[in-house]
């Protein structure tokens, strides 16, 4: 009994581990949120039946650990060193020729080149495979240890699969906030009043300081793998790349860009291309590292004073530039969280002109304790509103003035709101009354993850607003086409593709619906974990608090929220005319259909336009079918999108039949498969 427990167990974990490797690590994900839940959830329930076949690297010991009153010290087996720096192609070559100089044979010396990832370094140590430590660099000797909190780190594999694995070894990487992330998360800490992250490494280092781990888990944390710290056992790789290229094989995440290059040249092109893609990147860089990729080269260069000669960080000029602010304007957001803004005299940073920094909130107005006509470093960290980093008193004019909080709402006059527990200060006036909150709530409900009105951008939504011709988001389906083709910039054309679109949005899922009301503290996850449970709307409007909190991620202050929400006449109101309206979803029972396609291959070629590539790989992999990357003659189907090559030209030869999305989508609609994973798509076809 205990042995096929023990066995089902392994399976499990095995293919939790799998698609955890898939989605976080490759970003490729091969099943559906709902699906991996499920498999999890199997997990739980068999561990709970059995607690004594808990094991420390099982998927649901990933977070759980109790809060710890203070971070142990560790001591690293070997420092962890940092790097020099240079800031030119002649200090490059500089150190290409002392590395030269220093070899004895300087003709094989060949480099790895990386992006400078601006996170948090970590030493990860693994031993059999399983993680076991976690610590900081610390002063590069002593350390502390964070293994609860990297623990909640998806991208961190808590076991590695292969079998030339060292007994001991130590991974060394950056762990860091990717920038949308970062946007995303600065957002949802507006509506619900926490303190926003400075920057994304800033947010970082604070997320895997806290003593909770159940806190840390709750941030977007990743990790890049870049070096090996030591190995024991009987690997002997000969080069840093063989290093990167067999961590990614254990299942370690590892950086797209690393690059073997050799010469001068080489070095210096590549520094220019990834300066080039810096601000698309999506994380942020400060530069790239060069390192010496012979691994026999690296030790006998050696190290001085805590740099190893070996590897040289090549710094891009800081983002960073000086200006003065000229004014603060406070923006009212969805939920009337007012947002200090600074406008600043233009200045150019990296590439754009900057002439706006947001300033989060008036603790930190106090913090950098900034006047109207202070002169401020601002930085810009990728794609990311620029922040101002500091204020150079010394130039600060004898008539700057103070920064208040307005006492009215600058878009309605209702009096603004500073409660003590909140580090945002609000509107304190409804949506029906704010009109900035009324235009933001309108955003919120057309954006492209709620209702997804394409051609609702904010200028027509706001001349809507202020027209008074729409108030809530029911009017928007009420909307003729000569109301919307007189409004500025609209011809009769774009005005029918704006009416066709919002008559589209209205095939919907219940998930994006309940995101797409804006209700505080519902994002898209808790939306979907509200679907999943109520299946209908009467049965969430209806819901206690208890009820409520019986959903997955859903605490009292969420729960409350939503009581309120649907506790509000108005709210009501708006949801039944969204109804009559005609906005609609299907139910989201399943319907038995999980292995109409078990055996059978399927391959997705050229673009799909409609449905994702992931959403297109889910529905396929629910109905059992698997998804391949080429065309053979296994292959039962292929479904091709503009732009598809030799996969469908090698699947017409074989006589493999072709459908393209459309009849892919009517395919899926015949299969009546309709779950809160797959958007509905036919009419967005
Ligand atoms: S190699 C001796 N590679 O930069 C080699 N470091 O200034 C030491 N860093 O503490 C590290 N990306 O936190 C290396 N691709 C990369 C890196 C990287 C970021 C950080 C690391 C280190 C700091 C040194």
């Amino acid at each position: 009994m205990t042995k096929g427990v023990i066995k089902q167990l392994a399976a499990l974990r095995e293919e939790i581990n799998y698609h955890l490797h898939r989605y976080h690590v490759l970003a490729a994900p091969e099943i559906a949120d709902a699906q991996y839940d499920a498999l999890f959830d199997q997990l739980l329930a068999l561990e709970a039946q059995h607690p004594d076949l808990v094991t420390l690297d099982s998927p649901s010991q990933r977070v759980g650990a109790a809060p710890l009153s203070q971070f142990e010290k560790v001591t690293h087996e070997a420092v962890m060193l940092s790097l020099d720096k240079c800031t030119s192609e002649e200090e490059l070559s500089d150190w290409i020729d002392r590395c030269k100089g220093r070899l004895d044979n300087p003709d094989a010396l060949s480099f790895t080149c990386e992006p400078k990832i601006d996170g948090v370094a970590v030493a990860l140590v693994y031993e059999r495979g399983v993680l076991t430590l976690a610590a900081t660099r610390g002063d590069g000797r002593v350390g502390e240890n964070i293994t609860a909190n990297v623990r909640t780190i998806g991208a961190v594999p808590l076991r590695l699969d292969g079998d030339n694995l060292p007994a001991r070894f130590e991974v060394r990487g950056e762990i860091y906030i990717p920038v949308a992330d970062f946007v995303k998360f600065n957002q949802a800490c507006a509506d619900s009043g926490e303190k926003p992250m400075i920057n994304p490494r800033n947010g970082a280092a604070g997320s895997l300081r806290q003593l909770d781990p159940k806190i840390t888990a709750r941030r977007p944390l990743t990790l890049f793998c870049y070096s090996l710290g030591w190995a024991e056992g009987d690997w002997q790789p000969a080069t840093h790349h063989e290093v990167i290229a067999q961590f990614k094989v254990w299942g370690l995440r590892t950086n797209p860009l690393v690059r073997r290059v050799s010469g001068l040249a080489e070095c210096m092109a590549y520094v220019e291309e990834v300066q080039q893609q810096r601000t698309q990147l999506g994380y942020d860089i400060d530069g790239v590292v060069i390192k010496v990729d012979n691994l026999q080269q690296q030790q006998e260069l050696g190290a001085v004073t805590r740099k190893p000669r070996w590897a040289m960080a090549y710094k891009y000029p800081a983002e960073e530039a000086v200006t003065t602010v000229e004014g603060v304007e406070f923006q009212v957001g969805r939920t009337g969280s007012i947002t200090p803004v600074a406008r600043l005299a233009p200045v150019f940073v990296s590439g754009v002109t900057v002439s706006n920094a947001t300033l989060h909130n008036m603790d930190e107005i106090a913090r950098l304790d900034l006047r109207i006509g202070d002169s401020v470093m601002i930085r810009r960290a990728g794609d990311v509103i620029p922040q101002v980093v500091s204020v150079i008193e010394s130039k600060r004019p004898k008539q700057a003035k103070i920064i208040e909080l307005p006492k009215n709402c600058p878009s309605c006059d209702s009096p603004i709101l500073h409660l003590d527990d909140e580090a945002v200060a609000r509107c304190g006036a409804s949506h029906n009354v704010c009109p900035a909150q009324r235009k933001e709530g309108l955003k919120h409900f057309a954006s492209r993850l709620a209702m997804d009105i394409d051609g609702l951008g904010d200028k027509i939504l706001e001349q809507l607003v202020d027209l008074g011709r729409v108030k809530n988001s029911a009017d928007l389906y009420e909307l003729s086409l000569d109301d919307i083709a007189g409004l500025e910039r609209m011809g009769q054309k774009s005005a029918q593709n704006l009416l066709d679109a919002l008559d589209r949005s209205k095939t919907t899922t219940f998930a994006r619906f309940i995101y797409a009301l804006g209700i505080r503290e519902v994002g898209e996850a808790t939306a979907a974990n509200l679907a999943g449970h109520f299946k209908e709307l009467d049965l969430l409007m209806s819901a206690d608090i208890n009820q409520l909190e019986a959903v997955d991620d859903v605490g009292p202050v969420v729960a409350s929220r939503i009581s309120a929400f649907f506790a509000d006449e108005d709210n009501k109101k708006v949801v039944r005319a969204l109804l009559s309206a005609g906005v609609n979803w299907p139910s989201i029972e399943r319907h038995g259909k999980d292995d109409l396609l078990a055996g059978q291959t399927w391959v997705l070629t050229g673009t799909l336009e409609v449905m994702s590539r992931n959403e297109a790989k889910a529905v396929l992999s629910k109905l059992g079918a698997k998804v391949a990357g080429s065309v053979s003659k296994k292959t039962h189907q292929v479904v091709a999108g503009p732009g598809a090559g030799s996969k469908l030209s090698k699947a017409e030869s074989q006589g493999v039949p072709v459908m393209d999305e459309a009849e892919f989508i009517t395919f899926l609609q015949a299969q009546e498969i309709m779950t809160i994973d797959l958007p509905v798509l036919i009419d967005r076809c």
